[in-house]
């Protein structure tokens, strides 16, 4: 299962708004349709928003009748746009930045020809493709060796699979190498209100490939744990700070909470496009909220009464004294992590 392809100049998107009951892609042929997808979480997961995005510009670039500054100008607005449809996840603004650094190059070199920024802009979204399958194989690797029990049982909140990403995963695809090796016992997966991606997304995603799941409600995770059930918790990232605070799907920070009061080791996997490395702590990450009736309705039934005031942040953040360790593609990072994020970016080669 694919969460998107690109193919015939069209970016195909698994609706992920119509997950469990139906597998449909949507095809979207200009950027305006990949942006309302970001927006309406057809598409969602950080890395996934950021190919998305990636392939949106390429697509917004292709409708640009200026050539030169104006080429640039205008591909910088698109690039604006699909950047503001979902503020938390850093992955967006990574790949946008990218494309945008890619198609200034290219017009420098090659004296502003709008075909050859076209190519080098599909082969520099290609890239961003591919390289997340890499990254989220060799994530799975470390990460799969943090453990040295002959079974496991894991608990994870939220999707951070193969639909949130290309493919694979970076929480599920720890569960899923860990499930080939025969180290899995099971995985207990929060249903994650207000919009479910546990219940939709993740039971469905382990169900398609026969890994043993139990479905709770988040309010059940402290007694799960209390019982002793769970060895683990793995969870993903949107965006994660210089200290190491991490922000994911609202509700992480209580099962961290959770975790360390049953002494519960609390995992988070994420690639380094998710580090957002000019933000000294969480305190700056912006979170987004959503609509209030996503809150009031489940389903788009109403659960709560007509006009009642609504909080819902779709994130929050989780201070990193609570994260035993953040596997990454190019290892485990521990406390400190202002020191082991230093490393992580001096791997990267800057930015
Ligand atoms: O609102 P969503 O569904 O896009 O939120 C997704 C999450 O919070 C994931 O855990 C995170 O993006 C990591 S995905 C590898």
């Amino acid at each position: 299962m694919v969460s998107l392809r690109w193919k015939d100049d069209c970016l195909f998107l698994l609706n992920q708004v119509k997950l469990p009951g139906s597998v449909e892609y949507i095809q979207c042929k200009d950027y305006r349709r990949v942006a309302e997808a970001i927006r309406r979480l057809e598409v969602r997961g950080a890395p996934a928003i950021g190919v998305a995005a990636a392939y949106g510009l390429l697509l917004g670039a292709a409708e640009i009748k200026e050539t030169g500054t104006g080429f640039l100008e205008k591909l910088a607005e698109i690039a604006e746009i699909l950047r503001q449809t979902r503020p938390t996840a850093v992955n967006l603004s990574w790949a946008l930045d990218k494309m945008l650094d890619a198609a200034k190059e290219t017009s420098r070199e090659k004296d502003s020809r709008p075909q050859e920024i076209l190519t080098v802009l599909e082969m520099t979204a290609q890239f961003i493709m591919n390289e997340d399958s890499n990254v989220n194989r060799r994530i799975s690797a470390f990460g799969a060796s943090l453990f040295k029990d002959a079974k496991t049982v894991i608990l994870t909140h939220c999707n951070a699979g193969a639909l949130a990403t290309v493919e694979y995963g970076t929480a599920l695809g720890i569960i899923r190498e860990l499930w080939k090796e025969g180290r899995l016992d099971r995985v207990f997966a929060d249903e994650t209100r207000p919009l479910l991606q546990g219940a939709r997304l993740t039971a469905w995603e382990l169900m398609q490939d026969e890994i043993p799941v139990t479905l709770i409600t988040d309010s059940m995770a402290g007694v799960v744990m209390k019982n002793g059930w769970v060895q683990a918790v793995v969870v993903g990232a949107d965006r994660i700070a210089r200290n190491g605070d991490v922000a994911n799907k609202i509700g992480t920070y209580t099962v961290a909470v959770l975790a360390e009061k049953h002494h519960i080791p609390f995992y988070v996997a994420a690639p380094v496009s998710s580090f957002d490395f000019s933000l000294p702590d969480g305190s700056a990450i912006p979170i987004e909220e959503r609509s209030a009736n996503e809150v009031t309705h489940c389903c788009s039934v109403p659960i709560a009464p007509q006009g009642v005031a609504v909080y819902n942040p779709a994130f929050d953040v989780t201070p990193n004294e609570l994260i035993t360790a953040i596997v990454t593609e190019y290892g485990i990072l521990r406390a400190p992590y202002n020191k082991s994020i230093d490393w992580l970016q001096s791997q990267k080669g800057g930015k």
